[in-house]
């Protein structure tokens, strides 16, 4: 007797996608939804792309709703959950993709900025996935899933390569990358999966200059063997399938889709 599943891997399930604005979190939003999941749409200033980003994927036959929260604010965060489950009713996954970069020389690397981007790229996380944590435990099982739910992390491959000009960066991802790996090992015991990807070079508004002239992407290149510069749909993939029943066995994971950008690109021309 073959069994019933459901058409589509993400059916049914509910996704908050923070930062889903622009960038690797659109696409992100996008491909969940796609797979069948209704996504929150959260962004913390850009409300017309929030609402372009809802308009394409609801074109799409998907549903979606913008919620505006800026993830490294307690207060923020708990709202966009409290709207989430008004909207949705509870929630099966969590993209923690909000993230930015605020470059300087280290010699010059500002307190503000320093704060800024630890607030966004790690406290945020934090905040987002302990809420979510908490929606599992008390929402339960659904038929819909294996797992009680799923955290996922976007981190950096700067979360293993040290990053000259991005301290504030770099140390935001390194912190990720245990925040990641602690969550999934105390989670793993109520059902929860909690894992990271780690993308490279991706074409998107946060690195534009690294990629935007021929001269840039031939630089850029030589950084990565593969040869091609990212899409953000190579990372809107990786994030279904962590999200989704195929995936199951997997938690503390981190996935690099990276064009072999950590594999000490260099080293194929000398060692
Ligand atoms: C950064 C990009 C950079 C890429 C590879 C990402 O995490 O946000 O600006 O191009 O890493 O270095």
């Amino acid at each position: 007797m073959s069994e019933t599943k459901p058409s589509l891997p993400l059916s049914g399930q509910r996704a908050i996608v923070t930062g889903a604005s622009s960038g690797i979190g659109e696409q992100i939003a996008k491909s969940l939804a796609a797979a069948g999941a209704a996504v929150v749409v959260n962004y913390s200033r850009d409300e017309k792309n929030a609402a372009r980003v809802v308009g394409e994927i609801e074109s799409a036959r998907g549903r979606a709703v913008a919620v505006r929260a800026d993830v490294s604010k307690e207060s923020e965060v708990l709202a966009m959950f409290d709207r989430a489950r008004a909207e949705l009713g509870s929630i099966d996954i969590l993209v923690n993709n909000a993230g930015l970069q605020k470059d300087a020389a280290f010699v010059d690397l500002s307190l503000a900025d320093w704060d800024k981007v630890i607030g966004v790229n790690l406290t945020g996380q934090f905040l987002a996935s302990r809420e979510a944590a908490r929606e599992f435990l008390r929402r339960g099982r659904t038929p819909r899933a294996r797992s009680l739910g799923k955290i996922l992390c976007i981190s950096s491959v700067h979360d293993i390569i040290p990053w000259a000009g991005h301290a504030n960066y770099a140390a935001s991802k390194g912190g990720v990358a245990l925040l990641m790996k602690t969550m999934a090992q105390e989670l793993a015991q109520h059902g929860i999966r909690v894992n990271a990807i780690s993308p490279g070079a991706i074409k998107t508004p946060i690195n534009t200059s690294a990629w935007d002239t021929p001269t840039a992407e031939k630089e850029l290149l030589k950084l990565i063997p593969y040869g091609r510069v990212g899409e953000p749909v190579d990372i809107g993939r990786a994030a279904v399938w962590l999200a989704s029943d195929d995936s199951d066995y997997v938690t503390g994971a981190t996935l690099y889709v990276d064009g072999g950008m950590t594999l000490f690109p260099e080293f194929r021309f000398g060692g």
